[in-house]
């Protein structure tokens, strides 16, 4: 029997995840949780031929060029791989995979949970209730606005970005969407571009990879192509934000509101963001159900099992 192959684990995972690793690999495990530093990554992959991070390990050139030679392929336990330099990845013949389908459901529940959370001030009302600050009922007290009818602008019409247009017709939203290209017309009204979508948003919410053309997609100009009141809703990555003119945008009310669970440097999130009344924030979640969590941990394995096996993985994205 040919010896177990080595996988360093940087963050802990479900239960079922860490067993069938230490059933089919010599896992190296991380039961603290703790954040490594770039040194310790590098160090504890000595001898690795497969690292399994999650979006919270930073792996840019400078930490792939020193990556030892054993380590082969790259397994993320994430969709999203903006964290990973793909580029520098290729260069050192690393494959890269990721573990998409397993979270659109879990990530579109949480973006209409972001969508309504922020149309009805959830965030303001919880607080309210459990600071004990709720004195009174009124025809005026906290009032939002609506979900139900309006019109939803999906940037990025993926995986996640179509079962968030299914779950919103279900609130009787009409879809638009831009992408690439157009889907079959019962998707939605695609938009060829994005500058052509915005006016027509009644809520916005960000469905694509960060890519240098996504990178701060959302800048001080398309925020004014927005309605005035218009809603946006990240439950994808913070970077397609530039977070000065989503300021500006809640502060002016040209924004009424915002839902989100992605933020640039997180966790450390731009302090303005959290004090703003009309932000109903979550620390992203998107993922985070039992079954979802298992789900992309069997994926990530299936990707290695592949790969180990001689085949091509099936989530290989570089
Ligand atoms: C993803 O899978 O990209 C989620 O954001 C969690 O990392």
């Amino acid at each position: 029997m040919s010896p177990k192959q080595t996988v360093l684990v940087t963050r802990k995972l479900p239960t079922a995840v860490e067993a069938r690793l230490q059933r089919d690999y010599d896992a190296r495990l991380n039961p603290d949780d703790r954040l490594y530093t770039r040194d310790e990554l590098i160090e504890r992959a000595r001898g690795a031929q497969a690292i399994l991070p999650c979006h919270t390990e930073h792996l840019r050139a400078d930490v792939i060029e020193r990556l030892p030679p054993e380590v082969r392929i790259i397994a993320n336990f994430s969709v999203g791989y903006d964290h990973v330099d793909v580029e520098a990845a290729r260069r050192r013949g690393l494959v890269v995979t990721n573990t998409p389908d397993v979270l659109s459901d879990a990530t579109a529940e949480l973006t209409m949970m972001l969508m309504i959370g922020a149309a009805r001030r959830a965030g303001e009302g919880e607080k309210l209730v459990r600071e004990r600050l709720w004195k009174d009922w009124s025809p005026a007290f906290m009032v939002g606005t609506q979900v139900t009818g309006k019109r939803l602008g999906i940037l990025g019409m993926g995986r996640v970005g179509r079962v968030v247009a299914r779950r919103a017709r279900g609130f009787d939203m009409t879809i638009h969407y831009h992408d690439l290209r157009p889907l079959p017309a019962a998707e939605g009204v695609f938009h060829e571009t994005l500058e052509d979508m915005l006016p027509q948003c009644d809520f916005l919410s960000l469905h694509c990879n960060v890519t240098p053309a996504t990178r701060g997609v959302m800048n001080a100009q398309r925020f004014a192509l927005l309605p005035d009141g218009a809603i946006l809703v990240n439950a994808a990555r913070g970077a397609l934000i530039d977070d000065d003119a989503l300021v500006s945008a809640l502060r002016s009310g040209k924004l009424r509101a915002a839902g989100i669970d992605a933020y640039n440097n997180e966790p450390n999130i731009d302090p303005r963001i959290v004090v703003l009344p009309n932000t109903f924030l979550m620390p992203h979640i998107g993922s985070a159900t039992r079954e979802t969590r298992d789900a992309m941990g069997f994926r990530a394995l299936d990707n290695l099992d592949a790969f180990f096996a001689g085949r091509e993985p099936g989530d290989r994205v570089a």
